[in-house]
C-alpha cells in the first residue's frame, strides 16, 4: 500500500485527510505539534497510522523527524499545517490591514505557511525520491492568488502567494527528478480556521483533495488547482 505524510494532522483539513487516506487503505504518517493531546488521531485505528510530533517552525525538530524516517519511502507528502495569522474571520482581519499591522504575527505567519513547507520538503526529499508516486503537495489558499487578490489579510495572503512561488520554483528542478509538485486550494472549509459559515465540509474537502492528488501525474507539476480540480490563477 502507498503511504502519505501529512503535517498539521490533528484537526481540520489535515485530520480529514488522515481519515480519507486511512479509509482507502493507505498507510499514514501523521505529524502534529502535540500527539499527546491529539485525541482524534489517537482514537483512529492505529494499524496503518503512525503519529510523530512536529512543530513545523522547529527546523531542528524537522531534521529529527527526517532522521527517524531515514531510508523510508514516502509516496505523497502533504504540507497542510497552516495559520490564518493574528486575526480570525470573525473579527474581520484585525492586525493584517494597513495602519493596523501586527508585524510579529506577520513574521510568524511566514514561518508557518511559507518557510516551513520549504524546510519540510528539503528534509524529506530523500524519502520522496524513494517513493513510487513522488508527489509533493502544499495546501495553499485562493486568498494567495495575486491575480484575484482582494483587500485585507495581508499576512495570510502574502504567506500563501509566497509558498505558491516557492513550490512553482521547486517544480522545475524536481520535475527532472520525477517529483510532481503542486499547490491545492481546499475550498472554504468549516474548520477552526474557516469558521462555521464555510460552505464546504472537512470530509468533502479531504475527499476532493485526495481525488485530485490521485489524478495528478508528472505533467501536473507546477499547477495550482482547487479541491474540485479546477485550475486556479497564480
Ligand atoms: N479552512 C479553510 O477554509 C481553508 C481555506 C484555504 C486554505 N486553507 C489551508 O488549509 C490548511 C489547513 O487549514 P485548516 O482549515 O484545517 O486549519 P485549522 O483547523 O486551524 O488547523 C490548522 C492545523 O495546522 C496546525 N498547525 C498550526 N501551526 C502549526 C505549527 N507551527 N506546527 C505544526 N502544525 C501547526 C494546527 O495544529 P495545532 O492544533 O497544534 O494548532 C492544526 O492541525 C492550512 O494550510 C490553511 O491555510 C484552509
Amino acid at each position: 500500500m502507498p503511504n502519505v505524510l501529512i503535517t498539521g494532522a490533528n484537526r481540520g483539513i489535515g485530520f480529514g485527510l488522515v481519515k480519507a487516506y486511512l479509509g482507502d487503505g493507505w498507510q499514514v504518517i501523521a505529524t502534529c505539534r502535540n500527539p499527546g493531546a491529539a485525541d482524534g488521531l489517537r482514537a483512529l485505528d492505529q494499524e496503518n497510522l503512525e503519529i510523530f510530533p512536529l512543530d513545523v517552525t522547529d527546523h531542528p525538530g524537522i531534521d529529527v523527524l527526517a532522521e527517524k524516517l531515514k531510508g523510508r519511502a514516502i509516496d505523497v507528502l502533504i504540507n497542510n499545517a497552516g495559520i490564518l495569522g493574528s486575526p480570525t474571520f470573525e473579527n474581520g482581519g484585525a492586525g493584517q490591514t494597513l495602519g493596523d499591522m501586527d508585524y510579529d504575527g506577520f513574521r510568524h505567519t511566514l514561518e508557518v505557511n511559507t518557510i516551513a513547507p520549504l524546510k519540510v520538503t528539503e528534509a524529506l526529499l530523500p524519502n520522496l525520491e524513494l517513493g513510487e508516486q513522488k508527489k509533493l503537495i502544499t495546501i495553499t489558499s485562493n486568498m494567495g492568488s495575486i491575480e484575484t487578490m482582494e483587500d485585507g489579510f495581508v499576512a495570510y495572503r502574502t504567506s500563501k502567494s509566497a509558498v505558491n512561488a516557492i513550490m512553482r520554483t521547486l517544480s522545475f528542478g524536481l520535475k527532472e527528478r520525477g517529483i510532481m509538485v503542486a499547490v491545492l486550494h481546499p475550498g472554504w472549509v468549516r474548520t477552526d480556521m474557516g469558521g462555521p459559515d464555510a460552505p464546504v465540509s472537512i470530509a468533502e474537502s479531504a475527499a476532493g483533495l485526495k481525488l485530485q492528488i490521485e489524478k495528478m501525474d508528472i505533467s501536473s507539476s507546477g499547477t495550482f488547482r482547487n479541491f474540485q480540480g479546477e485550475t486556479h490563477p497564480f
